[in-house]
């Protein structure tokens, strides 16, 4: 696995810096300080500036996180070629002063044809962890409506929160609008997508639609993206997607859980040699963690067409039951599947077992739904997962598009427990 970048070094001391200033006082939303890479390939890359083109109004806007501390947030939305208006500004809600931060944009190929666009990215620092605020981007006199947003609660903090977790829309933006709908009401303070937004990463016009279908809902989630194989590490996807250390492999500290990301869409001997002892590192290192959670796109245990991914039980399998995350959410299979605890090939006790749980109905074509020894709940049918993770107790539901309860269980509180779907 590459070395963690310089550019994650230059991240987690801005990081620090900014964890400083919220210890001292109330912290200044500023612009982060470190050297900026972003991927060979991206052009016309200029500082926030006056010059408005003809649509200047921002698109595709959504917020991001990048680093650990909850002290830091990334904005990140689309114009015309011309403008170059990169502003965030940003309060805390309700009325706080408004603090204006700066940023930059690009352009890159696929952006350049017809409409021909610009990319802006914008890295705030100095929030405050666990605080809401509201922001809107833009410049020059042409910004977005104003939107909630939540920093990350600080790393080892108690306070609750919710992650919704949902996978696999694959370019079927009909049902993704719907679901990206659904998922908003709940106002989670973090997605997470298991992987296979579009059908092929390659195509900004793919991009294009599964943005517009989750418009505005994105702008108000932090939004974490797993790499699956229908991203293809497209520049699209790399320059669309601002994340931690490198934006494959890494781990986010989020209040007293431990998110473990990582991407499986290498061959074998990479799985084996790389992600195998990276993985090993990043879960003895959440040990501190009261939850571990880790997420990536195929499925470690699935009981539908794709199954249960061989490759994976022989590179990464043995480290996931020796270390023992909590849970594991994969994509790639088009249903919903939750198993019964696992370790070492058998069914475990909740206390010793890992739960194996595959979000992958967001939009593609379901796949059937399947049972076999490991599963617990699974069903055929367009969902998403909400998670509250409050202090020692997670409560879990997969909820249908239509609100009904597919599934719901807790983890930890006095009596772990497994409860059937309604
Ligand atoms: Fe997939």
């Amino acid at each position: 696995m590459t070395p963690r970048s310089l550019l994650i070094t230059l991240c987690a001391i801005a990081g620090i810096a900014c964890a400083g200033q919220a210890a001292a006082q109330a912290p200044t939303p500023t612009t982060c300080e470190w050297e900026w890479v972003r991927p060979s390939g991206i052009r016309d890359v200029q500082w926030h500036g006056e010059e408005v083109g003809p649509g200047p109004e921002p698109r595709m806007l959504h917020p991001q996180i990048f680093a650990d501390g909850g002290t830091s947030l990334a904005f990140t939305w689309i114009t015309d070629l011309e403008s170059v208006g990169s502003v965030v500004e940003i309060r805390t809600e309700p009325e706080g002063p408004v603090h204006t931060v700066e940023g930059r944009s690009y352009t890159w190929p696929e952006l350049e044809a017809e409409p021909r666009r610009r990319f802006h990215e914008v890295r705030v620092c100095g929030l405050t962890p666990g605080q809401r605020y509201g922001y809107r981007v833009g410049g020059n006199g042409h910004w977005s409506e104003w939107h909630p947003v939540r920093a990350a609660p600080a790393p080892g903090s108690s306070d609750p929160f919710r992650i919704a977790v949902l996978g696999d829309s694959r370019s079927n933006a009909v049902v993704w609008e719907q679901v990206i709908a659904a998922v908003s009401v709940h106002q989670p303070d973090l997605m997470v997508f298991t992987g296979d937004m579009v059908g092929d990463g390659r195509l900004q016009a793919r991009w294009d639609a599964w943005f517009e279908a989750a418009d505005p809902e994105l702008a108000s989630t932090v939004f974490i993206a797993v790499h699956g194989n229908h991203e293809r590490r497209s520049l699209e996807y790399r320059s669309l997607f601002v994340l931690p250390e490198d934006e494959f492999n890494f781990v986010l500290n989020y209040g007293n859980t431990a998110l473990i990301v990582f991407d499986d869409s290498v061959d074998n001997s990479a799985l084996a040699d790389d992600v195998a002892p990276w993985l090993d590192h990043a879960l003895e290192s959440a040990d501190d963690a009261r939850w571990t959670m880790v997420f990536n796109h195929r499925p470690f245990y699935s009981s539908g067409e794709h199954g249960s991914n061989r490759h994976l039980h022989a590179t990464l399998l043995e480290t996931i039951d020796r270390r023992r995350p909590d849970l594991v959410f994969n994509g790639h299979d088009h249903n919903y599947e939750r198993t019964v605890p696992l370790r070492n090939g058998e069914r475990a006790d909740v206390a010793d077992g890992v739960t194996y749980i595959v979000s992958a109905g967001a939009g593609a074509v379901l796949h059937p739904s399947g049972g076999r020894w490991f599963t617990e709940v699974s069903e055929s049918i367009h969902h998403y997962v909400l998670l509250d993770v409050a202090g020692d107790v997670i409560t879990g539901r997969a909820l249908r598009l239509d609100g009904s309860v597919l599934d719901e269980f807790t983890l930890g509180g006095e009596s772990p427990s497994s409860q059937p779907a309604e």
